[in-house]
């Protein structure tokens, strides 16, 4: 069994699937690290046009994203997995932060079902089947395929295995709180006449890691 399985209930697998299957997220599910499955919504459909929305209740723009297909279709993934958890994007949910990424990525064995809901948004009575509303910053976007695509890479790449060096995502930006790395450099030594700090090609680790605390940037100043 995968360490990780994220099944993604959506109107545009075809949105999805380009990233799934390239460069990490690819590689993870290569070495059978994390499984993604896609449900189609459409065919949680209702009526001869399987739609999957209708206008709301009191007037107003848009269509919402109907209890029915839903319901189906999550309940349909949870008889194979009760304990698969249902993760909703929309902007009235809780900011996604690096903390929760690696609370998810540190649960073993988990399933996560990400809904993605689209046009103007969802009928409220979604709600009672979703675990984590999650949201990926103060705007709105069309649908839940980004921000589906955001939690998937933030998670998957913290799992053992799935990045290079086993510590890069110890190390890196965000891990030890708010911090953001600190400034790296590669070759060359002198690039249009930007150099690289000196202290860095000295060898001496301790006055490295000294200078690389000094530089980390931190959210919270
Ligand atoms: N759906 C639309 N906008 C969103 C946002 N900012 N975060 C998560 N889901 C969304």
């Amino acid at each position: 069994m995968s360490k990780i399985k994220f099944t993604i209930i959506t109107l545009f697998q075809e949105a999805l699937e380009p990233y799934l299957n390239t460069s990490m997220m690819w590689k993870a599910k290569d070495k059978g690290i994390a499984e993604f499955d896609f449900v189609n919504l459409r065919e949680y459909g209702l009526g001869p046009h399987k739609s999957v929305d209708d206008t709301p209740y009191g007037g107003g723009d848009g269509m919402l994203l109907r209890c029915e297909p839903v319901f189906n279709a999550i309940e349909d993934i949870k008889k194979k997995d009760p304990n698969a958890q249902v993760i909703l994007p929309t902007p009235a949910g809780e900011i996604w932060n690096q903390a929760t990424a690696r609370q998810f990525a540190e649960t073993e064995g988990a399933h996560y079902i990400i809904l993605c809901p689209h046009y103007e948004g969802y009928d409220e009575r979604i709600l009672s089947i979703v675990d984590y509303k999650v949201s990926l910053g103060k705007y709105v976007l069309t649908g839940g395929e980004l921000p589906a695509l955001i939690i998937i890479d933030s998670v998957v790449r913290l799992i053992p295995g799935v990045l290079g060096g086993e510590t890069s995502a110890i190390v890196e930006s965000f891990s030890d709180g708010d911090n953001i790395e600190y400034p790296q450099y590669t070759k060359p030594y002198d690039f249009r006449g930007m150099t690289v700090p000196d202290i860095l090609l000295s060898g001496n680790h301790g006055e490295i890691a000294k200078w690389r605390a000094a530089n980390s940037k931190n959210l919270q100043k």
